[in-house]
């Protein structure tokens, strides 16, 4: 593409949406009490003060270094920051904090890293139009959601820190009340039709010309997001609403988490040897349960989704003699319209607002379920988007057409591996710009720290 098709535009609104990102990144920091960050809240991840590092450092290797080959001058820092680490089976990391650099050090790369990459990316985007994935704003979106996404993980890694060790965030709604009642929990038949998942290739331009737009406006997506494929569903029945922790709890006093049965054996094998009796969230104290909200412990909200691993998940959905929903019944539930057509949104096509859901940072914690029956899809379906991410029992891998980014083979290929599921949807932590439909967000199904609930279907 040449530079000229850079509508000037479009390169502003992307470094407003930098800005915005990095407002929200800093803003989890300064949560934390200043011991804090050389906590490791979750025991499988690394301490905080890596994630300081992370975010600019990532930026540094994409853009500064890696796009624009521009001079290094802390090779260590862009090499200890440079990955995080998805839990392996039974190799905790064991790192001490005089492992790590001083906060001063850390911050002081940051501020600098920053100044380079704002002082040379606006003006290399139009004069370096050969740069691949510069010009179109791919690297600066890949940048952005990257950041975003820190921000959501950060937050449940923030979730798990005692109360002490953070400071409260009065601005934004936490836990409050949790004595609603949830809805009549219902399932919705939809019928047999078609689910588009993925993203056409910007090269398949017949689609994104025909709606009219040009090639600095092709929708960015990850690349597990390409290419398009479109799936005939048959009918199946899907809950109306997430399972709550009200409903969840009758499966846990039914014994559920004791019946072998119920359970895949590799997640029976991990259920029994963690000791794991209840969903992570949950606390017993006395006769009854409590949760763990972001910022204090409430009674349990029984209106509110439950948020479990996978493997809990599936075994709620056995106990119940259902599944959970396939990646392309998901999509069907969430974005088939009645009249046979397929919206952007599960309540249309206008962009993402708070009435829509419990997602775009609205709060720190759940929302009963039903809180936004705007978000409601065609077939009504509530809580699609927001207040948790759901499980689907999709194994993660590729669409047909998949290739790696060439600028970070292994950000998706690097979990084809069977071991993780795909996740649809989004929390009260998911930017509104990754509510999009193609969207995949994924985990393995012994993770119990993300914010992620789910629904059941039946054939
Ligand atoms: C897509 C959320 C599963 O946090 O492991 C961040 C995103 N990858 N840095 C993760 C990611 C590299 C990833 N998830
Ligand atoms: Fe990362």
């Amino acid at each position: 593409m040449s530079a000229t098709a850079v509508q000037p535009k479009y390169p502003r609104t992307l470094f407003e949406r930098v800005a915005d990102a990095r407002r929200r990144s800093d803003a989890i920091f300064d949560l934390l009490a200043p011991e804090a960050l050389y906590d490791r809240p979750i025991p499988e991840r690394h301490r905080l003060i890596f994630y300081l590092g992370h975010l600019e450092a990532f930026d540094w290797n994409l853009l500064g270094r890696g796009a624009l080959d521009l001079k290094t001058e802390n090779a260590e820092f862009d090499k200890l920051f440079a990955f995080g680490i998805d839990p392996t089976n039974g190799h905790l990391p064991n790192d001490v904090p005089g492992d790590w650099p001083s906060e001063s050090q850390v911050r002081a790369y940051n501020a600098h890293t920053r100044d380079l990459l704002d002082e040379n990316i606006a003006r290399a985007m139009h004069v370096r139009p050969e740069i691949p994935g510069l010009a179109d704003g791919t690297l600066l979106n890949v940048a952005i959601e990257h950041r975003l996404m820190h921000a959501e993980t950060l937050a449940y890694l923030v979730h798990q820190l005692p109360f002490e060790k953070k400071l409260k965030d009065r601005a934004t709604p936490s836990i409050g009340a949790t004595n609603e009642v949830a809805p009549v929990q219902h399932m919705v038949t939809i019928r047999e039709g078609h689910a588009t998942l993925g993203l056409p290739r910007h090269h398949d331009d017949a689609d994104f010309s025909q709606a009219g737009l040009r090639e600095t406006e092709y929708p960015f997506g990850w690349d597990n997001e390409f290419e398009a494929i479109k799936f005939r569903v048959p009918a199946f029945s899907i809950d109306a609403f997430p399972v709550t922790n009200g409903r969840f709890l009758k499966f846990v006093r039914a014994g559920g988490y004791d019946d072998r049965r119920l359970w895949r054996p590799e997640d029976w094998e991990w259920k029994s040897s963690a000791g794991i009796t209840h969903p992570f969230f949950w606390f017993p104290r006395g006769d009854s349960w409590n949760f763990r909200g972001m910022f204090e412990e409430t009674p349990l909200p029984l209106a509110s989704p439950v948020w479990v691993s996978h493997a809990e998940a599936s075994a709620y959905a056995r106990w119940r003699g259902k599944s959970l929903p396939t990646e392309a019944q998901w999509h069907r539930a969430a974005y088939a319209a009645l009249d046979g057509h397929e919206r952007d949104f599960p309540w249309g096509s206008e962009l993402p607002d708070r009435d829509r859901g419990n997602f775009d940072f609205a709060s720190w914690d759940p929302a009963p379920v039903g809180s936004h029956p705007l978000g409601a899809s065609d077939f009504r379906v509530h809580d699609l988007l927001g207040n948790g991410w759901e499980w689907t029992s999709t194994p993660f891998g590729p669409l047909p057409g998949f290739e790696p980014f060439p600028f970070y083979r292994g950000y998706s290929a690097d979990f084809f591996d069977g071991k993780h599921f795909v996740m649809k949807g989004g929390s009260q932590r998911t930017a509104a710009c990754m509510l999009r439909r193609s969207f995949r967000n994924w985990f393995q199904p012994h993770y119990p720290y993300v914010y992620a609930k789910f629904r059941c279907v039946e054939a």
